[in-house]
């Protein structure tokens, strides 16, 4: 009964996240247009850098950004948090409901290394702390001051937590940690510098002083990273429910080119917004386009030596998926942890498994995706067999 609450949970918290991740990056978004949006003007307020016209929802909206401070506080201030802070609290809400308490399915994989629950719970938290303290000493170092050091340092980092969690992890779990790292990364911005450096401006305009501009220069360069580490971090998530983007060797070659593509992707938007032309918004797409075709052809699993047909019979696959497959994959499923067939596929029979056979054969003979962590030990020539039936059918 357990495991019923524990999917309304799960649900009820990729809602959340959904939501909270929408409003969070369209807000993000939505400001750095803005900020890229702006233009000089005459006539413009003393303090003010530029301005920008919109039109939304029947209104027109002018705004004006001051570089610094206006010089009296308005009576109201916006601030944009909670859509990060909750991002990341239902994101890791979702992480111990799906990762720690399904540990045994999702995160272990006793052929990669063979951990207890505890330990692999417990390597899963430090790592997003420590992973936390060496990006955000990066950023304070003297290479921080260069921002395309610091970007190939912050890249290298991610490279090595990927072949990290690889060596620890199963594949689907190592790919959704570097995912949560960077994303957990990202919220750190908010919450430890950008935030809290601009409550610091506040408080000395409003004591009459001039703020510091190494805390504005501080969170410029985070809103920076935040910025080209979106779209990497998003394909880092869905990925998880692609088993071919993360069941091949190398792992870290994948999260190389996934962050070399969702970065150029931003730029391509950064630079359009900011009123570049030319060849600064041409190389983009192309460029992007051949990476996305490199690692499409790069993650194509080799195919597999199929087992004749006609040496196969049907009780020894039938055999194949009941040992494998039905322990979960049952209208009542006897694996502990599962109350209800994952994903609705009920295999029971070879009727079912005929009626699944592309999941089956993209899940079991191209990937090795199921069983998840191969827990039930299947072997490789019974792939091969499967695999065999599957083609006939
Ligand atoms: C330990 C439990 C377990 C075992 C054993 C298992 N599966 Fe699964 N299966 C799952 C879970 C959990 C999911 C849902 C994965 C997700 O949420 O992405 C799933 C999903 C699937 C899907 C649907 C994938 C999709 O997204 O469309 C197919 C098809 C599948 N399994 C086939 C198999 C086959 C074939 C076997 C046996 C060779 C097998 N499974 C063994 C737990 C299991």
């Amino acid at each position: 009964m357990a495991d019923y609450w524990m999917e309304w949970a799960s649900l009820l918290l990729r809602w959340l996240h959904v939501i909270t991740a929408i409003a969070w990056i369209g807000s993000s978004f939505y400001f750095v247009w803005l900020d890229l949006s702006l233009r000089k003007a005459e006539h413009l307020p003393k303090g003010v850098h530029g301005e920008s016209w919109s039109v939304h929802g029947g209104g027109f909206y002018h705004v004006q950004k001051y570089l610094v401070a206006p010089e009296a506080m308005p009576k109201e201030l916006h601030w944009f948090k909670y859509e990060s802070y909750f991002t990341w609290i239902s994101g890791f809400s979702l992480l111990i409901v799906t990762y720690y308490w399904g540990a045994q399915v999702f995160l272990i994989d006793l052929s990669v290394a063979d951990l207890s629950v505890q330990q692999a719970v417990g390597l899963s938290l430090g790592s997003l702390a420590v992973g936390w303290i060496i990006y955000d000493g990066l950023c304070k170092t003297p290479a921080g001051k260069d921002l395309r050091v610091l970007g190939l340092l912050v890249y290298v980092v991610v490279l090595l937590a990927a072949y990290g969690y690889s060596e620890i992890f199963s594949s689907r779990a190592a790919l959704l940690h570097v995912g949560a790292m960077v994303a957990t990364w990202m919220t750190g911005n908010v919450f430890f510098i950008i935030i809290p450096n601009q409550k610091k401006v506040v408080a000395s305009l409003k004591q009459g002083k001039t703020p510091d501009p190494a805390l504005g220069l501080q969170a410029k360069q985070r809103s920076t990273h935040n910025n080209y580490l979106t779209l990497p971090v998003l394909f880092m998530m869905l990925s998880n429910h692609y088993p071919m983007t993360f069941v091949g060797e190398d792992l870290w070659i994948l999260v190389a080119l996934v962050v070399l593509i969702g970065a150029i992707i931003r730029d391509y938007f950064n630079a359009g917004h900011a009123g570049a032309n030319g060849f600064r918004v041409r190389w983009q797409w192309p460029v992007a386009s051949v990476l996305i075709l490199t690692l499409a052809f790069w993650a194509k699993p080799p195919s597999v030596a199929l087992e004749a047909s006609d040496m196969i019979n049907d009780n020894e696959v039938q055999a194949i998926v009941t040992t494998h497959c039905t322990g979960c994959h049952a209208a009542q499923p006897t694996m502990p942890g599962f109350s209800s067939p994952p994903k609705g596929v009920i295999l029971e029979t070879l009727a079912d498994v005929e009626k699944y056979k592309q999941q089956i054969y993209a899940q079991s003979i191209v990937s090795r995706a199921m069983p998840p962590g191969n827990m039930t030990q299947m072997s490789q020539e019974e792939r091969e067999i499967l695999g065999g039936w599957l083609e006939k059918h």
